[in-house]
């Protein structure tokens, strides 16, 4: 009898051993194992968001690159603009001045009267005076509209049409690409040069396509090369200038160079890229 006493016991610790282990590894198992999966989860999710934040940010820096990158290429192309300006050598008749090309709106050329109120750079003056001198002896009849202008006076030119096409019902983002298809963008435009003037005939004065119709525009187009001019914004080429057809604005380059310009029918900017 005192055996089975003993037996039973050693039975009975050791099923309580046995309960004891079981509940320290379920309490084990289940207390820490959540927790794991629950701080793995986290991570996880906290890793996707660093990254999802990393990659906008490194988006935002790409960004912000560019633009400083295009904001100096454009500051270095108008000092550029201004450095052939002023050069003493040829050159300077043949900078380029469009949308992508602009022109330190602090430019300001040396210039000349060629008519009451207008001015070109003083280099250009004794050929213009010829070219209108010509034209009058052949019995035409044209003025200069409009020559030198300073970067306030294009501002106010480029308002004035925006304006209008506002008052045509246009909003102002669409008057805003309407208007810079015959206005140049203040800081781009070749008047601000001194080397471009808006010639038109004094029987028809209106700037629009009609006036390549009148004697003056046909003498001009034909004899301009011979001054050193060029018919600046032919048609058909506006894929190329950004600017529609213009038979009033001429825009001197130099002799030689308005020969070959003239005779191939191209562009200053087909020209500069040959
Ligand atoms: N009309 C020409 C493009 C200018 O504004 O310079
Ligand atoms: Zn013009």
């Amino acid at each position: 009898m005192g055996i089975d006493n003993a037996r039973l016991r050693r039975r009975y610790e050791l099923r309580l051993k046995k309960i004891l282990v079981v509940g320290i590894v379920i309490g084990v198992v289940g207390g820490i194992l959540p927790s794991i999966i629950v701080g793995k989860v986290r991570s996880s999710i906290q890793k996707k968001k660093y990254e999802t934040e990393i990659t906008s940010l490194t988006k935002e820096k790409e960004k912000l690159t560019k633009e400083a990158k295009a904001k100096k290429e454009t500051v270095e192309a108008a000092n550029l603009s201004v450095e052939k300006l002023s050069s003493e050598d040829s050159d300077w008749s043949l900078v380029l001045v469009n949308e992508s090309h602009p022109l330190d709106t602090g430019y300001t050329p040396e210039v000349a009267a060629i008519t009451e109120g207008q001015f070109v750079d003083a280099r250009i003056q004794e050929e213009t005076a010829k070219m209108l001198e010509d034209a009058a002896a052949e019995g035409l009849n044209m003025y200069v509209v409009s020559a030198y202008r300073d970067y306030e006076t294009q501002r106010g030119v480029f308002n004035t049409t925006m304006v209008d096409w506002i008052n045509q019902g246009y909003s102002p983002l669409d008057a805003y690409d309407e208007t810079k298809k015959s206005v140049a963008v203040p800081g781009t435009s070749e008047h601000a040069t001194g080397l471009a003037l808006d010639i038109v005939s004094s029987t028809y004065d209106a700037l629009d396509e009609q006036q390549a119709e009148t004697a003056e525009a046909k003498w001009l187009a034909e004899n301009c090369w011979k001054y050193g001019f060029i018919l600046r914004y032919p048609v058909s080429k506006s894929d190329v200038t950004g600017i529609v057809f213009e038979p009033w604005h001429y825009r001197y380059v130099g002799k030689d160079v308005a020969k070959e310009i003239m005779e191939q029918n191209i562009t200053l900017e087909e020209y500069l890229e040959q």
